[in-house]
């Protein structure tokens, strides 16, 4: 299908998502927003894919934030009617179970930041640039920006980046623990997409799982966190892919998957 804003290809059993308004460095209007949420909809939809990679077009940006034009001139009391900005987490983040990368290809402001966190992990190019800069324009981050990046880095960074509104660079992001890993922008994308291919290869209902246990740990308390982990456990243990799993490793040949 074709969107008016994003690039979307299926790669094997990986679906690769490009933001693709380069001229506004990728810059995030609602009409990207509904593109995305269409996107990630047909992918957790469909069986035969298992992970997704969202990146940036061209060499600058991932997504320099929230569109600032469409905002500008925005009725002040619209945002809070239309409950702006909500639709993200509602309809991308929670209705996706499935796992995805985000693949950091520059600048990731604002919005492109907060995006980029709502992936299950972050892939970054030593081009990329990370920051909150909200309070420049009179406001605060509005998709996460605040919470999202406080789990992610701790209270002095996140701090630091929201009430200065500086950038971090690449190396700084992986020190701190906002990305998983950074390679040359060159190799970004095949990186992202290898990654993605590993995690496609996986168990299907292991890799949900797997996300959901690590997402609840920022939800529970450890107890609850530790029972739902046990639970989950046991409810693998009694599918075909773990009698697979661990057949495959004791008769040393790969394994053989069936989603359930
Ligand atoms: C709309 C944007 C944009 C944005 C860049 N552009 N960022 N358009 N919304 N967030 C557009 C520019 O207007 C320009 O268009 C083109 O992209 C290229 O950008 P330049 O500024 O010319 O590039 P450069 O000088 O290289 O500077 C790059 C930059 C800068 C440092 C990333 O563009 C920048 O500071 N952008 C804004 C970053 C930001 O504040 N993001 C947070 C947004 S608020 P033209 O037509 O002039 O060529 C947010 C949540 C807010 O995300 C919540 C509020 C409720």
């Amino acid at each position: 299908m074709d969107y008016e804003t994003i690039l979307v290809e299926q790669k094997g059993a990986v679906t690769l998502v490009t933001i693709n308004r380069p001229q506004a460095l990728n810059a995030l209007n609602s009409q990207v927003l509904a593109d995305l949420i269409h996107a990630f909809a047909v992918f957790e939809a469909d069986p035969a894919q298992r992970c997704a990679v969202l990146t940036g077009s061209g060499d600058k940006a991932f997504a320099a934030g929230a569109d600032i034009k469409e905002m500008a001139d925005k009725p002040g009391a619209d945002f809070y009617a239309q409950d702006f900005f909500a639709d993200w987490t509602s309809k991308l983040v929670k209705a996706t179970r499935k796992p995805w990368i985000a693949a950091v290809n520059g600048f990731a402001l604002g919005g492109g930041c907060e995006v980029a966190m709502m992936a299950d992990f972050i892939i970054a190019a030593d081009t990329a640039r990370f920051g909150q800069p909200e309070i420049k324009l009179g406001v605060a981050p509005g998709m996460g920006g605040s919470q999202r990046l406080t789990r992610a880095v701790g209270k002095a960074k996140a701090m630091d980046m929201c009430l200065t509104g500086r950038m971090m660079d690449a190396a700084e992001a992986e020190r701190g623990g906002l990305v998983s890993r950074v390679v040359p922008l060159a190799d970004l994308v095949a990186e992202a997409l290898k990654a993605a291919e590993a995690i496609a290869a996986m168990p299907p209902l292991a890799a949900l799982a797997n996300k959901e246990l690590v997402n609840a740990a920022f939800e529970t308390t450890l107890d609850q966190g530790l029972l739902h982990e046990r639970r989950v456990f046991q409810i693998l243990a009694a599918t075909a892919d773990k009698a697979e799993g661990m057949a495959a490793f004791v008769e040393k040949r790969a394994g053989v998957w069936q989603g359930r």
